[in-house]
């Protein structure tokens, strides 16, 4: 049979990762398909080398159009990035009736409910694997391997240069700032770094493994977004004092009152394996009602890794290319028709732990005015910690209870107003996981 003919957006890091994996492993990956997948036409600006792979035998163009529209190729294999020019090429590529792969999760994230409509419409596949956590078969543990579940929730390390600027941290006292210039001299961080360290990324990405989970349409508007840039190394310290690490989780949740999805930095209990993901890798632990929690832990970028979840996007793309549309695997792993339009909680809804950090001056009947306004507030207490006053200020460190976000906003306000307490109280979630 003749080889599937593969006409590629980019070829920078993760686009020449997937090239080289294509003609480095191209025996199995036929044996797998049941027949050869070739790029044949790539459209790039700079070929980037990160690893080895020849351009030989591809027509290279740096207009988009002549790889989108050009009748000879069966699948797109889109690596723009961003959302404009990405958006309008995947829907040109799906017009003109060719399977899309893409690693784009700001795409999914934001536009994948259009994206997936006109593809059904067209009855070509949109494949998304490599959109999260990288390396790490995700997508397809959540849309097919755990079909069998009712997922309860998910939590994930999925930005992994927030992950390897915490580890820093954590590992040697640093300052944020300079462990941010460190990920990114060693090109870590996404071009603009805003995107991992105010947790943009791992929203998108949380966008799209919520939808896969619960069976609920895109919705990268309703997810609470917060990102590391204000942790500092006192907080990364009392953690540690307190038995437990900040990462920064993606959490999605089923509750009665609705779904929670969630991106902030958390305290983890440091027994948990989650808390000891380090570095630049991702994790992702599922509860399923059936199967309990499992854990999916790997790379979560670069250009071997991410090429992989490509790759076996292609392959997967290539075997159903002869099956009838309809009984494809849905892209959001639930038959469209039955996406359900169960509410999104704002954060205020949220019921979790907390850590509180203030400074107060070291008064008589300080910590008590605080504990009361805690109390009043149906707030209680797991842990308080009290560092030795100097020069008469300390600072109280709390640990509480499961609580609704509300009641701690109400709390910590309160506090705020209170003649012993300098400046703001720190807030960070607690899960137990
Ligand atoms: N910038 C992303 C990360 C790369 O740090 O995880 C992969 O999406």
């Amino acid at each position: 049979m003749k080889p599937v003919k593969v006409g590629i957006l980019g070829l920078g890091t993760v686009g020449g990762g997937t090239v080289h994996i294509l003609q480095r492993n191209a025996e199995e990956i036929a044996r797998r398909a049941g027949r050869g997948i070739v790029v044949t036409h790539a459209c790039a600006k700079e070929i980037k080398k990160q690893v080895e792979f020849s351009t030989d035998d591809i027509v290279l163009t740096q207009q988009l159009n002549d790889v989108v529209t050009d009748p000879e190729i069966d699948v797109i294999v889109e690596l723009l990035g961003g959302t404009t020019l990405a958006r309008e090429m995947t829907l040109l590529a799906i017009e003109n009736g060719k399977h899309v792969v893409t690693a784009n999760k700001a795409l999914i994230g934001t536009h994948g409910n259009e994206i997936f409509k006109a593809a059904q419409e067209k009855g070509v596949m949109v494949a998304f694997e490599a959109a999260v956590a990288g390396g790490i078969p995700i997508i397809k543990v959540t849309r097919e391997g755990l079909a069998a579940n009712k997922i309860n929730w998910l939590a994930g390390i999925i930005n992994g240069t927030s992950n390897f600027i915490l580890t820093e941290m954590r590992d040697k006292g640093s300052e944020f700032n300079d462990v941010l210039k460190e990920a990114q001299d060693l090109g870590y961080a996404e071009a603009n770094p805003e995107f991992d360290i105010e947790g943009i990324d791992a929203a998108h990405k949380l966008t799209i493994l919520a939808s896969l989970s619960f069976g609920i349409p895109l919705q990268y508007d309703k997810v609470y977004v917060e990102g590391i840039t204000k942790i500092t190394p006192k907080d990364v310290q009392y953690a540690d004092e307190l038995g437990y690490r900040i990462k920064h989780l993606g959490i999605a949740k089923r509750t009665e009152k609705g779904i929670e999805m969630r991106v902030h930095p958390t305290f983890v209990p440091h027994k948990r394996l989650l808390a000891n993901v380090d570095g630049v890798m991702n994790a992702v632990l599922v509860n399923g009602d059936m199967v309990g929690n499992t854990l999916h832990y790997g790379a979560g970028a670069g250009a071997l890794p991410t090429g992989s979840a490509i790759v076996a996007d292609l392959v997967d793309v290539v075997r159903a290319l002869t099956t009838d549309p309809g009984n494809r695997v849905p892209h959001l792993a639930f038959q469209p028709n039955t996406l359900s339009d169960i509410p999104i909680l704002s954060i205020d809804e949220v019921e979790t732990a907390y850590y509180l950090r203030m400074n107060v001056l070291d008064k008589l009947g300080v910590l008590a005015q605080v504990t009361n306004i805690l109390s009043q507030n149906n707030i209680s207490i797991e842990a308080v910690l009290q560092k030795e006053p100097r020069d008469e200020h300390a600072e109280i460190v709390l640990l509480t209870h499961t609580v609704l976000e509300k009641q701690v906003n109400v709390a910590i306000q309160a506090i705020e107003q209170l003649g012993g307490i300098e400046g703001s109280v720190t807030r960070m979630r607690l899960e137990t996981l």
